[in-house]
């Protein structure tokens, strides 16, 4: 079934159905354009096998970075680079889109003291600061980047966009009505809480026309008490079938709740065990007649044809498997490998390591691909930790800091 390709509702044809997910590589420049770095690993992941490949955290305002180092597209984006970019990831046959984003009240402290939210709510962990609610006309500059962004994407050669509005950044954020608390236009009812949302996806879908892919990253849930539940979150894909979106993509959770890169344990063979968000994606599937992606866990080749086959997955969503060997989508197909790779199941459970530390190994790794051309799995895990803290630093020391 992976070997399958996929029509999307625009007509543009994915060649099967592996997909590699956002992965925020920390290769751009000191102003934010590609690297030599990225732009190289995007052609190996092309060459690699997959169906389509979306960049990392894209953001669309450079005071609202996710952390520096972020890949910007804006209007003083380098667009030579950026073509460069889309062309090495169509290079090998795969489709590409950017997955663009305003990280909202998880925009870093050290970018931004005070970075434009849904409201005041600050996020409950060091290093992030309170943020300024947006006004109407705030909210309006935010639909406009968006666009802005998604047209040169269209221009850099990009397949599509993926509008990021998952893992508690500014449009998921405004979901949630445990952050989003306003009593006006854009907050109450939950079509008041996806009205951002929306606008975001009228308005680009009204710049790039029909046949560029427009694609949403959704939490099935926040999995927290008051957040957005995964019953709201059937009703938001509805209402993006409707906008006119090619696809969904489900995953969950946010910064204080990270439950999107999950470790599960080695003997795990249960479906729903290994892809953590497959039951969640399959009640929102059921409700929609566009595909659907799933992102999470995804190691097993019988637990993807299963998914595809019985109707819970349209698309399979990988991630850090493609950071270990960024070729094993050609080995699943051609049946050299029959799972991916999943280093993760060696390392000690998530409460049991420094906050982040899990995660951050992965980034150092990504890091490794973008200076030296491939990763170096013998690093330990602290230390691959502790030298990612380290290269944060001195990327967020080449940037200006907004606002104190
Ligand atoms: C290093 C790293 C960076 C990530 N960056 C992003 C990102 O920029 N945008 C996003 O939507 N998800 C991001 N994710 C989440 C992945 O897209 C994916 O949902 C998650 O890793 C689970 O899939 P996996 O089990 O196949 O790794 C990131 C995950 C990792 C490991």
């Amino acid at each position: 079934m992976i070997h399958k390709p996929l029509k999307l509702p625009n007509g543009r044809v994915i060649r099967n159905r592996l997909v590699k997910s956002a992965m925020s590589e920390a290769l751009g420049d000191k102003s934010n354009n590609p690297t030599n770095g990225l732009i190289n690993l995007f052609s190996r992941w092309s060459k690699g096998g997959a169906g389509l490949l979306i960049t990392g955290n894209t953001p669309i305002d450079r005071k609202h970075l996710e952390h520096a180092g972020n890949f910007v597209l804006d209007t003083r984006t380098d667009m030579d680079r950026a073509k460069k970019l889309a062309s090495a990831a169509k290079s090998g046959g795969a489709l590409v889109l950017a997955q663009l984003a305003h990280a909202g009240r998880q925009t870093p402290e050290a970018i931004n003291n005070h970075p434009l939210s849904i409201s005041d709510i600050r996020l409950n962990l060091p290093g992030y600061g309170k943020p300024t609610p947006a006004t109407d006309a705030d909210l309006e500059v935010v639909i406009q980047q968006f666009a802005t962004s998604a047209a040169l994407a269209k221009e850099a050669g990009f397949d599509g966009v993926q509008i990021h509005a998952a893992h508690g950044y500014l449009l998921s954020s405004s979901l949630s009505p445990r952050i989003n608390t306003r009593d006006d236009l854009w907050g109450g009812t939950l079509s008041k809480r996806a009205k951002l949302l929306l606008s975001v996806i009228q308005k680009v879908r009204a710049g790039v026309g029909a046949d560029f892919i427009i694609s949403t990253k959704l939490n099935s849930s926040d999995f927290q008490k008051g957040g957005f539940s995964h019953a709201d979150s059937i009703e938001v894909a509805k209402m993006l079938e409707r906008e006119g979106v090619d696809f969904i993509e489900i995953s969950g959770g946010n910064f204080e709740a990270p439950v999107s890169y999950q470790h599960t344990a080695k003997n795990e063979r249960t479906a729903s065990r290994e892809a953590y968000f497959l039951d969640y994606a399959r009640d929102i599937k059921d409700a929609l007649t566009i595909p659907v992606m799933v992102t999470g866990g995804f190691r097993s080749v019988s637990i993807m044809n299963q998914a595809v086959s019985e109707g819970s997955a349209d698309l399979i969503g990988i991630g850090r498997p493609f950071i270990i060997d960024p070729e094993f989508p050609e080995k699943l197909l051609n049946g050299k490998l029959s799972a991916a790779p999943s280093i993760e199941r060696d390392f000690s459970p998530v409460d049991k390591l420094p906050r982040g530390a899990a995660l951050n190994w992965f980034c150092h790794q990504l890091a490794l691909h973008g200076v030296q051309g491939d990763s170096d799995l013998s690093i330990p895990i602290i230390d691959g930790h502790e030298r990612y803290l380290d290269t944060i630093k001195l990327l967020t020391n080449r940037i200006t800091k907004v606002g104190d």
